[in-house]
């Protein structure tokens, strides 16, 4: 995307393929700070310490962190090994796992010479595809949300939960590929932004993005979804989502759930942005979709910047108080309205999804 009228993508790999470049999330919205990932160890830390987040983007990082190890030791072991230290960092979203596979799938039955050539490849390979699936997410989004009537009679309103945009993905996000590719044909649009505690990533990440592509949008905390719709304020839900399991379930950052309930209870239509990578054929359903549980610290704490400038934590809750932080939770099929991928507008169903799976 466009950021200060120059193209960036969210990561890239320096010219003489000896380091991955990331922007540091954790840095915005108040510095826009990229950091140089020379080895393994750093991009699994870039990982499990969310400088990088968003399940296409910690994919696509775990890929260039396999091409930075095979500089160092492309042997069968010494790849093993650092693909078991990037597929710890962070359990929930599957497309960590499925770049690991695919990585490992492409360089093991190669002679270990050959391999750190072939893993830079590769790793390209996954980002840009990631790329071109967003890019068709956002026009098969784009000609769903022309077939929406805003309730306003002026223009369409989506509600948004965490940060599925280009800094979750590689470029162009999933759930806001359809917005940016709406803007680009001239739809008009606003996007309600949840701020999404407690890493706050629609407060820092979204709205951030969404600025500076100038797409018109508003912060919200994260209770005001329920109203916005009661109201009709909102004419469709769009989220990302981490995993979707082979019935359907979609799990997706806390409290998507609830906006998917209330979406339901007000005809809100309900969407899902949904890589192939995101797809879990093997699991079931979302019950057994294994749920990041953080830092009890994130729910205690909170970030911001002060009026010196100065990035400060600060405590807001009582000394000593208990507090619990699942990162994730799952949205059942029944409350999904459909399911936009690069193929196509699916519906979040076990045949359907089969189907999707078996022309991949
Ligand atoms: O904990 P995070 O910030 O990695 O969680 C990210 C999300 O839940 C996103 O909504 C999801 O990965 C979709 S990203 C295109």
């Amino acid at each position: 995307m466009l950021v200060a009228g120059r193209p960036m993508r969210s990561l890239w790999p320096a010219p003489a393929r000896d380091a991955l470049h990331v922007i540091d999330q954790r840095r915005l919205p108040h510095e826009l700070v990229a950091a140089r990932l020379t080895g393994v160890a750093e991009a699994a830390r870039a990982i499990r310490e969310m400088w990088v987040r968003g399940a296409p983007l910690i994919g696509a990082t775990a890929a260039y962190g396999l091409a930075l190890q095979c500089r160092v030791d492309a042997g069968d072991a010494a790849l093993q090994r650092a693909a078991a230290e990037l597929g710890a960092t962070r359990p929930t979203a599957v497309n960590l796992q499925w770049a690991l596979g695919r990585m490992l799938a492409r360089l093991l039955p190669l002679a270990p010479l050959a391999r750190a050539e072939a893993a830079w490849v590769e790793a390209d390979a996954i980002a840009d595809a990631d790329v071109a699936a967003n890019a068709a997410i956002g026009r098969h989004g784009l000609a769903w949300l022309r077939t929406l009537r805003p309730r306003d009679g002026r223009r369409l309103n989506l509600l948004t939960h965490c940060n599925a945009g280009w800094l979750a993905t590689v470029d162009w996000g999933t759930a806001l590929a359809p917005v940016y590719a709406a803007q680009a044909a001239g739809l008009e649009v606003h996007v309600w932004v949840d701020e999404t505690r407690p890493r706050n990533q629609g407060a820092s990440l979204s709205a951030w993005e969404l600025a500076q592509q100038r797409v018109p949008h508003t912060l919200v905390a994260d209770n005001a979804g329920g109203h916005l719709m009661q109201r009709g304020r909102v004419d469709a839900v769009i989220v990302g989502c981490d995993r979707v399991a082979a019935n359907g379930d979609v799990c997706n950052k806390i409290g998507t759930y609830l906006k998917a309930l209330a979406a339901r209870a007000n005809g809100v239509p309900f969407m899902v942005a949904m890589p192939l990578s995101t797809l879990d054929l093997g699991l079931p359903d979302g019950a057994a979709v294994p749920i990041e549980e953080r830092s009890a610290r994130e729910v205690t704490h909170v970030h911001g910047r002060g009026p010196d400038g100065a990035v400060v934590e600060v405590q807001i809750a009582p000394d000593g108080c208990a507090a619990a932080n699942p990162a994730f939770d799952v949205t059942p099929a029944a409350l999904v309205d459909g399911l936009i991928t690069e193929r196509g507008i699916v519906a979040a169903d076990g045949a359907a999804l089969r189907r999707l799976g078996q022309s991949a």
